[in-house]
Formats: C-alpha cells, sequence, structure tokens
C-alpha cells in the first residue's frame, strides 16, 4: 500500500484526499497546508468518515513537509485560485513562486515521486514544477484533460439524455480557452458522435467546454473543486493500480505532433511508472492547426515564466 501526499488543503486539495480515501487503495494520505491547522482539520474531518463509509485509508494533515517523506505521488493543488474575469493565466505571478517553493520542499523529503499538478495556469506550472524537481518528465505531469473531457462529456451526455458513463472523449492542448475538443474523436458507447448530434449542437458544446471553467468561477465566485479533485485522485488510483489507462494529461512533448520543449494536454497510458506512452492522433488540418494555436499560446505563457526572477 501507498502513501500520497497533497500539497494545498483548500477546496480542490481536500476533495482529492477525500475522493482518494473513499477509494481505499492507499494507505496514507497527507494532506499539506501552509496553513497547518486547515490541513490538520480537514484530515481529521475525513479520517472521522471512515467508520462511516468504510474505508481504511488513515488522513493525516500537517503543514511540516517531513510528514511527506517518501511518497509514491504528491498532487500539488497549493496556489491562489480565480476570481470572476480572471483567466489562468492572470494567476502566474502568486503560483509561480508557490509551486516552485512546493516542489522543492517535496524533493527535500521524496527522492522519486511522481508529482501530478493542479494548480493553474496548469500547462507552465507542470512545466515549473518538472523544472525544479530534476524528475524524468515521465514522472510530472498535470491533471486538466480528464476535468475537461469530464464537462465535455457531461455536456454531451445532457444534450443526448443519455449516461455520462457511455460517453468517451479525447480532448487535446492547454488547459484554457484554446483548448482543443475532438468532436471526431468522440463516442457513445461506440457510436460516433457525429452520428448522433448535429454539427451546430456540437459546436455549441464545444465552444461551453472551453469556457466550462470560467462557468463556474462567474457561479461561485473562485473556482470549481469536486470534479477537478476527483479527476486528479482518477490519475492516482490509475498509477498505483497500474491500469495502463488511457487519459489526456498535461505532458512534456519532445516532437510528437511536431511540438518540443512544451507541457501540454495529450492522450497518453498511464501507468506505475507514470506516463508510460504519449498517443500520437492523426490529427486533419483544421485540428493540427488549434492544437499549434493552443500550444502557441501556451508557450507564451511559459516565456512569462522563463522570464520572471524566481
Ligand atoms: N504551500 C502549501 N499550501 C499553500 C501554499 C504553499 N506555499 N500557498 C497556498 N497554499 C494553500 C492555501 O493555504 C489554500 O488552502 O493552497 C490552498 C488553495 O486552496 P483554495 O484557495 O481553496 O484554491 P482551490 O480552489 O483549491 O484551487 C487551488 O487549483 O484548480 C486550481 O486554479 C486553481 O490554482 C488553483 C489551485
Amino acid at each position: 500500500m501507498s502513501k500520497v501526499t497533497v500539497i494545498g488543503a483548500g477546496n480542490v486539495g481536500a476533495t482529492c484526499a477525500n475522493v482518494l480515501a473513499h477509494k481505499d487503495i492507499v494507505k496514507e494520505v497527507v494532506l499539506l497546508d501552509i496553513v497547518g491547522n486547515l490541513a490538520k482539520g480537514k484530515a481529521l474531518d475525513s479520517w472521522q468518515q471512515a467508520p462511516i463509509d468504510y474505508y481504511s485509508t488513515h488522513l493525516v494533515g500537517t503543514d511540516d513537509y517531513a510528514a511527506t517523506a517518501d511518497s509514491d505521488i504528491v498532487v500539488i493543488t497549493a496556489g491562489v485560485p480565480r476570481k470572476p474575469g480572471m483567466s489562468r493565466d492572470d494567476l502566474i505571478s502568486t503560483n509561480a513562486k508557490i509551486v516552485n517553493s512546493v516542489t522543492e520542499s517535496i524533493m527535500k523529503h521524496s527522492s522519486n515521486p511522481i508529482i501530478i499538478v493542479v494548480s493553474n495556469p496548469l500547462d507552465v506550472m507542470t512545466y515549473a514544477s518538472w523544472k525544479s524537481s530534476g524528475l524524468d518528465s515521465s514522472r510530472v505531469m498535470g491533471m486538466a484533460g480528464i476535468l475537461d473531457t469530464a464537462r465535455y462529456r457531461a455536456f454531451l451526455a445532457e444534450a443526448l439524455n443519455v449516461s455520462p458513463k457511455d460517453i468517451q472523449a479525447v480532448l487535446m492542448g492547454g488547459h484554457g480557452d484554446t483548448m482543443v475538443p475532438l468532436p471526431r474523436y468522440t463516442t457513445v458507447s461506440g457510436i460516433p458522435l457525429t452520428e448522433l448530434l448535429d454539427s451546430e449542437t456540437i459546436e455549441k458544446i464545444v465552444n461551453r467546454t472551453r469556457v466550462g471553467g470560467g462557468e463556474l468561477v462567474q457561479l461561485m465566485g473562485t473556482s470549481a473543486w469536486y470534479a477537478p479533485g476527483a479527476a486528479a485522485a482518477q490519475m492516482v488510483e490509475t498509477i498505483l493500480k497500474d491500469e495502463h489507462r488511457i487519459f489526456p494529461c498535461c505532458v512534456r512533448l519532445s516532437g510528437e505532433y511536431g511540438l518540443d520543449n512544451i507541457f501540454l494536454g495529450v492522450p497518453v497510458k498511464l501507468g506505475k511508472n507514470g506516463i508510460e506512452q504519449i498517443i500520437e492522433l492523426s490529427l486533419n488540418e483544421q485540428e493540427m492547426k488549434l492544437l499549434k494555436e493552443s500550444a502557441e499560446h501556451v508557450a507564451a505563457v511559459r516565456d512569462v515564466f522563463d522570464n520572471m526572477s524566481l
């Protein structure tokens, strides 16, 4: 049984730790926050849920990195969330410092963890964590694609009046309004989506997906946590169980899709070693154009990060 640390005991981190505990696949979940009592309180509350919901995963809350020693996987959710009117990119100056210092602290206590980044702007924060960790790029990834496809799948399920369980989809690109949902690679129990929905409805859903995070920020005054927390927990589960499931994740590309030295969402196979394979889909001209535009946007934010003196 394994040890997983979640950094940041706010909305997303606490949800991720709680969902993970419910899966009952981890010996211990350490929840760490700069606000120590917040992490302690949420971990204790989650642990007190164990006798009710029947899991054995022990939860520990702390503000001390020593408690994270020898973690197999670390999920980074530390940082500030968006407020209405902000883009994810607006968070860079605050979150870059946080993600850098968190990664350095993690690496002092765990020699070869797998890191899953959730903090925004996601693609660039994943790059930042990879750089300061010194880990192989197969061990540092960002959670965005599972969330973005979940939003897309939920909207489609509603439009089709079918169970969201039956919708399979892939989506690529950065975690922002330039993301590239792929209707051509979307099926409903194996039936191509394009057989079931007209192109105008699909287009509306694609556009709603692109700004799906912003819709929630408008509704709640802060960004979402149930689906993001559960999505990060699903990545942890797949890795720990060595399931070899295929999900869109933010990973470092070295030539795939003609892109180099950039962290971007693409379909990958996840297993016990982290990213076991990057899957290269054949994209048509329009899909490739959208992916390149998304990559250019992420590269511009990455350059802002590279020019920051941290
Ligand atoms: N070390 C540890 N924890 C930190 C640090 C740090 N250096 N800096 C901030 N935190 C903690 C805060 O104390 C807070 O409890 O991170 C937590 C963030 O929680 P929320 O404010 O509730 O934000 P949340 O909605 O969880 O989003 C966190 O994930 O989805 C992204 O855009 C979102 O970047 C944001 C991140």
